[in-house]
């Protein structure tokens, strides 16, 4: 699983400056995240990790557009979140951002092909060539033959994987999952990583996951580390799974 260290470094694709997050006010107000300044790069797939309550899913949300920062920037593909009212933050998201969460989110009333669909409609594709891209997508993520199956005729990898295919629809240029592999047995969650990896190769894309699972570390190209609101480490990892290694593979 070991990547390649000598690529040039990728663009910023997203870029967090100066993120606080303060939940609550008065007496009892918790700041969450304390001034976090990180990128993501082009054509990479960066683990986010640190221990439970550390402002992971807190910092997720606001690289995604989901929640507004208490203040500072975001700059995705060259559009700043400053001065977005709820609209264009929302705007920026749809067109910007595609997520994956843990427990998969799939509507199970509706066909793997149709949630995926849903989510192009929700972007605002136009509904040409909609049916197509969701097939193609579903296709990039393996489920050819899944394409017309309910969630729940689907094993926790596969609806893992239709939620992948829904955030990959609309190409977007930032994928953000929180912790997706945390409902999945090992191997299933190695397919997951292994995918996230590959989606994270696109030179127009930019993969961020959290996750606890140290299992997962050899997949990733940058690790960054977040401990009580704050980033501790930031490194490209050069593909040593194995832990405290500080060498660096020079080919
Ligand atoms: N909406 C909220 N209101 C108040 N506190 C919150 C809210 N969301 C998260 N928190 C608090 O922020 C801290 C970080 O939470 P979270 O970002 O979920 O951490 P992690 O994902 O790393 O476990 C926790 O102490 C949590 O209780
Ligand atoms: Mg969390």
């Amino acid at each position: 699983m070991s990547k390649s260290t000598r690529d040039a470094e990728g663009r910023a694709i997203l870029e967090a400056r100066g993120i606080t997050k303060v939940f609550g006010s008065g007496d009892i107000e918790i700041k969450v995240l304390k001034g976090v300044n990180m990128q993501l790069r082009a054509g990479e797939l960066t683990l986010l990790m640190g221990p439970s309550g550390s402002g992971k899913t807190t910092l997720l949300s606001i690289l995604g557009c989901i929640l507004s920062p208490t203040d500072g920037e975001l700059v995705i593909n060259g559009s700043s979140t400053r001065g977005l009212n709820a609209e264009g933050l929302a705007d920026l998201r749809r067109k910007q951002v595609g997520f994956v969460f843990q427990s998969y989110n799939l509507f199970p009333t509706l066909t793997a092909v149709e949630n995926v669909l849903l989510a192009l409609d929700v972007r605002g594709s136009g509904a040409e060539n909609a049916h197509a891209q969701a097939e193609d997508a579903l296709k990039s993520v393996g489920l050819a033959h899944r394409i017309h199956a309910y969630p729940k005729k689907l094993s926790g990898g596969e609806k893992q994987r239709v939620a992948i295919a829904r955030a990959l629809a609309g190409s977007p240029s930032v994928i953000l999952a929180d912790e997706p592999t945390a409902a999945l047995d090992s191997e299933n969650g190695a397919a997951v990583m292994a995918l996230l990896s590959e989606v994270g190769k696109d030179p127009n894309r930019a993969v961020l996951a959290v996750t606890h699972d140290h299992r997962t570390l050899s997949y990733a190209d940058r690790i960054i580390v977040i401990e009580d609101g704050r980033i501790v480490d930031s490194r490209r990892n050069d593909g040593a799974a194995n832990e405290g290694s500080k060498s660096h593979a020079v080919n």
